[in-house]
């Protein structure tokens, strides 16, 4: 399986187009990067399956699974604990925090970089040119979008180029997000507006948009405290949001 993965890279030149460089560059990125793959490649606590590519320079975390048909390009980073499903692609420069899911079909291009337990639900997009035409290459001017730890990004949403997520925000199926967004936020809609809270766990938080007022979570004991327009996770002694690394994750079964 390793040869036919090696033998199909030189098939499709990648090994080489990668190393366009003088031979002692050459060696320096191809080296580093080959054996970082066979390291990928044999450690038994990352499952990639055959179907899918992962380029030489790729980082895999430890506990990730890469499910049929995906391609990792050699530049991108996926942290620990992963799971990337069927048919998605992870770009150059790119980079997939710990413990985070992404659904079916989803690409997560260049210059997009999401933190830790960031669902991306099936299908949706983000995008990363402003004003895209076929006849202008902007290459060099990609856009970046940060996703801020424990977001969702619901099925078929889209990401407008070059916003920052805030920390656990719900983006609602089939919304357009075209701006920043608040921490905990729920946005729904196209474009996307602020219509409420949603906790770490998965719930409505019963506090209005703007105000003062506190909600505790019956699940897991984190306090959100609303101050004027931005609402404030303590988080309770169960936290969901800290990352053990190097750990499998046993993931909390919803009740
Ligand atoms: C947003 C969401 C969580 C529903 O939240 P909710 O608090 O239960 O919302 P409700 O169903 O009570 O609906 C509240 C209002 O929002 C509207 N609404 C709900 N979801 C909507 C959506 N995705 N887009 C547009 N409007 C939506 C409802 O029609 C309703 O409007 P109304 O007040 O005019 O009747 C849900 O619709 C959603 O998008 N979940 C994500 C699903 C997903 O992508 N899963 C991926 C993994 S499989």
């Amino acid at each position: 399986m390793v040869l036919n993965y090696w033998l199909e890279l030189i098939r499709l030149g990648k090994p080489f187009r990668v190393l366009r460089r003088t031979p002692r560059q050459r060696l320096w990125t191809w080296l580093p990067n080959l054996l970082e793959t066979l390291v990928t490649k044999f450690d038994e606590r990352i499952f990639i399956h055959q179907s899918s590519y992962v380029d030489p320079g790729a980082k895999l975390g430890v506990h990730t699974s890469i499910w049929h048909f995906v391609h990792v390009e050699g530049g991108a980073i996926v942290g620990e604990n992963c799971n990337i499903g069927q048919n998605c692609y992870i770009g150059n420069n790119a980079v997939v925090g710990n413990a985070c899911r992404l659904g079916n079909s989803v690409a997560i291009f260049s210059h997009v970089e999401l933190g830790d337990f960031v669902f991306c639900a099936p299908y949706m997009v983000f995008t990363h040119i402003d004003f895209p035409r076929a006849a202008v290459s902007r290459r060099e001017v990609f856009v970046k979008t940060l996703v801020g730890t424990g977001s969702t990004l619901g099925a078929n949403c889209t990401v407008v180029p070059g916003i920052e997520i805030g920390t656990g925000t719900f983006v609602a199926a089939g919304a357009t997000l075209t701006g920043s967004t608040a921490d905990w936020s729920l946005m729904i809609g196209t474009p996307a507006r602020h219509v409420g809270w949603v906790s770490a766990y998965g719930e409505r938080i019963a506090l209005p948009l703007t105000g003062q007022g506190s909600w505790t979570c019956p699940h897991t004991g984190d306090t959100y405290v609303l101050e004027d327009k931005s609402l404030r996770r303590i988080a309770g002694p169960d936290d969901l949001l800290s990352y053990k690394p190097g750990a499998k994750l046993e993931r909390r079964v919803a009740v």
